[in-house]
């Protein structure tokens, strides 16, 4: 069985993320998105709201699995056997950071790849920070994430009447 991870902050998942969700669970036999509990990022949901979020959006994908991982990407994707990490790339932008990374996990495990998917046009400028700002101010962001998140956003941030 091929295992592929996703891994990320999804803080929170937005309509990018499930893009490439969606063409990664088909590249692979089973498709794992792991919420990083250690991420520098401090967060606005907690991590159990963020994966409870992913859950809610994936739940018919039946080869995609949410979970949360500690430490190290490497040690994880090295602890389930997975053959390969998926990163979205959105713009030039995202490039230096990935291509960092993806050096670094490189270096430290030769046991799986990582495969960079480009982010479809329409998603290629959303980012849950900026995301995160309009629903702050009370923006609708209905049209960049799943209804669970722009609605879990407006709740967050008391605009839900
Ligand atoms: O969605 P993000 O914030 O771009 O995801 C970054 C993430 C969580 C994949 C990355 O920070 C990570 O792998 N963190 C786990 C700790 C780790 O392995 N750090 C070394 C690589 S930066």
């Amino acid at each position: 069985m091929k295992i592929a991870i996703y891994p990320g902050s999804f803080d929170p998942i937005t309509n990018g993320h499930l893009d490439i969700i969606e063409r990664g669970r088909r590249l692979f036999d089973h498709l794992m998105v792991a919420v990083a509990v250690n991420s520098a990022k401090s967060g606005l949901f907690n991590f159990q709201e963020r994966m409870d979020l992913i859950k809610e959006v994936t739940s018919r994908m039946p080869n995609v699995e949410v979970v949360s991982f500690k430490g190290l990407l490497v040690d994880f994707v090295e602890e389930k056997k997975a053959i390969a990490v998926i990163r979205g790339l959105r713009a030039v932008t995202d490039f230096d950071y990935e291509y960092a990374m993806y050096q670094m996990n490189n270096e430290m495990s030769k046991t799986f790849d990582t495969i960079f998917l480009l982010a479809s046009g329409e998603y290629s400028y959303l980012s849950s920070t900026i995301i995160k700002e309009y629903a702050r101010y009370g923006r609708s962001v209905a049209a960049f994430t799943p209804r669970p998140v722009s609605e879990a956003l407006l709740k967050k941030f008391g605009h839900d009447g």
